[in-house]
């Protein structure tokens, strides 16, 4: 396949610009001033209103980041320079930008209202029309599963979903089913299985009745290893299940009748779910122009709109859609997603940092850090730029991170006295679904307090002085002071309903895009996870036969062996 050769396809290197060699000089001349927040906190009464923007219901604090007003200028010209805003129209447009799958990238088509059917045809698709027929599909669906209208082989309503599926199949709908879980009202819960490691399936299935369980198969490819495996052992159990209980005979007629019944899917490969025995008419299709990691607003969270409603859904929807408006027509200098994504840049490339944390200071949002490893991770940990030359920088840093306060006492320590600079992004709500009262104290308000105390700490950290009028001894001041300086962004939002999902998704999603400009990487396609899984079929058929096995490496020969010996 010859390299796609739209204008803007060829990468610019960044190391190359202008700006770069401003950044450069920019970042030198502030790398060795010891309390710049505090300097420039004194210096700048206006420092947190030029650097407060609104996003949705979102306020978004970037005060407290490494970065002047010169500074953002200069990631602006290097945005610029790099073409940022020519590749996100190009994307929008649903011109190839995955060139490596020579695939369009339209997550953003997903959230698209319905008054914009017809103004997106891409390769002879009308994007938003297919895009709203399946919802439609999916949601006359769910009113059914969720009035009780449909019904389970013996005729019981369904209480339990559970979806099965991995990576951008999986992690999307659990993060989002925790976030919005006091939505739920239709008495309907969710279960995730995602592991091939039997021990997933069975914990979640072992108090389940099957005569009240839908099982929702989620695969883009419909091929995957760990998730079709986990839904072959589902089909079993549900039928053996039924047949142990007298609800079926266990003739071929009844397990077909049940399957139907007690399955659905979500893939691209629709003729595979028929092959798999579920009814064409109960799966829900999506698109190759949806990366997995950018799927949870498409069919694949046909779970959340289950349990939480076909409105609550499309409020989710409507908070994505907020987001890609104000990306796309927001200039640059005051665009507050692309200042973050580019103010990740500023740390990666400059500062040399090597991870981000983002820590949701919201237990609903327990599972935003593992979600967003997929997306940020799997998009841009490259060294390859989209037209195949190496990547002429630093790419891809680590995210990670745990709902506060937990994290505060796990690994806070490192992030404040540590020898590395962690950029740390802090999200809150000023509402919570429980306002939990200890005798007249307000919970959620003390709760708020450690993500106001946190950044502030952070930085402007405390004095040798300080530390020293506390009455340290003089030996152990150096171990009590907080040096600070050490950035932060607050995202606080007014409630964690459907629509602030949707806009913290969407946020993140064009972060890593900005990011992946920048880079000239395909934040697409993702070839890194492929060697592993040809690996485990290979290796596969060496766990009992030896004429396999002495093909492998001497320590895979090595820990077969092991595994060979203790196995019971
Ligand atoms: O881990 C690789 C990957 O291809 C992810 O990108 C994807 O989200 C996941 O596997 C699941 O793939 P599928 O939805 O096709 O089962």
């Amino acid at each position: 396949m010859a390299l796609p050769t739209a204008p803007n396809f060829l990468p610019t290197d960044a190391t190359q610009t202008k700006a770069w060699r401003a950044l450069t000089d920019h970042y030198i001349n502030l790398k060795d001033t010891k309390d710049t927040l505090k300097k420039w906190f004194a210096e700048d009464p206006e420092r947190v209103q030029n650097f407060t923007f609104e996003l949705d219901q979102f306020l978004i604090d970037l005060s407290k980041n490494l970065a002047t007003q010169e500074t953002l200028d200069l990631l602006c010209n290097l945005a610029k320079e790099v073409k940022l805003e020519e590749r996100r129209d190009a994307m929008y447009a649903g011109k190839h930008i995955n060139t490596t799958e020579d695939r369009a990238v339209l997550h953003t088509a997903l959230r698209r209202p319905a008054s914009e059917v017809g103004t997106l045809i891409v390769d002879g698709q009308d994007v938003v029309a297919d895009v709203h027929q399946t919802l439609n599909k999916m949601y006359a669906f769910c009113d059914r599963v969720r009035s009780g209208e449909w019904k389970g082989i013996s005729g019981k309503p369904i209480k339990t979903v559970v979806s099965i599926g991995i990576g951008g199949s999986d992690l999307g709908p659990v993060m989002v089913y925790e976030a919005l879980k006091p939505f739920a009202d239709a008495g309907i819960t969710a279960r995730f299985v995602s592991n091939i490691d039997p021990a997933d399936l069975g914990e979640k299935t072992k108090d389940l009745d099957p005569e009240t369980t839908l099982f929702i198969i989620v695969s883009k490819t419909f091929t995957t290893l760990e998730t079709l495996t986990n839904a072959r052992c589902a089909r079993t159990w549900l039928l053996e299940k039924l047949t142990e209980q007298g609800v079926i005979d266990g003739s071929n007629v009844q397990n077909a009748e049940a399957i139907r019944k007690h399955f659905v899917a979500v893939s691209t490969a629709l003729n595979l779910v028929e092959d798999f025995g579920i009814d064409p008419e109960n799966a829900f299709g999506f698109w190759n122009w949806v990366g997995g990691r950018y799927s949870v607003d498409s069919a694949v969270g046909l779970v959340l709109a289950l349990v939480f409603g076909p409105q609550r859904f499309a409020e989710f929807l409507s908070g994505f859609n907020a987001v890609d408006e104000y990306f796309k027509n927001t200039p640059l200098r005051q665009n507050v997603v692309a200042l973050m994504g580019l103010l990740n840049v500023w740390y990666v490339n400059f500062f040399g940092v090597a991870s981000h944390a983002v820590l949701p200071y919201s237990q609903y949002l327990h599972r935003f850090p593992a979600y967003l490893q997929q997306l940020t991770m799997e998009s841009n940990g490259k060294s390859t730029r989209w037209d195949g030359t190496a990547v002429t920088s630093k790419t891809g840093e680590i995210f990670w991170g745990e709902a506060g306060t937990n994290g505060q006492h796990a690994f806070y320590q490192l992030i404040h006295q540590g020898t590395q600079i962690i950029p740390a992004d802090f999200i809150a709500f000023a509402n919570t679904a429980f306002a939990s009262k200890d005798a007249d104290l307000d919970v959620h308000e003390l709760f708020l307090s450690n993500f106001f105390a946190q950044t502030k700490a952070l930085a402007f950290g405390k004095t040798a002085d300080e530390v020293r009028a506390e009455g340290t001894p003089e030996w152990m001041v150096p171990a009590r002071v907080f040096e600070g300086n050490r950035p932060t962004t607050s995202i606080f939002g007014k409630e964690l309903n459907p629509r602030a999902i949707g806009t913290l998704i969407a946020l993140y999603e064009h972060i890593t895009f900005v990011e992946g400009v920048v880079w000239g990487i395909d934040s697409y396609d993702q070839w890194g996870v492929e060697l592993g899984k040809q690996l485990a079929k290979q290796i596969f058929p060496a766990i009992h036969n030896d004429e396999e096995l002495a093909k492998q490496d001497a320590s895979t020969q090595s820990l077969v062996a092991f595994y060979r010996k203790n196995r019971r």
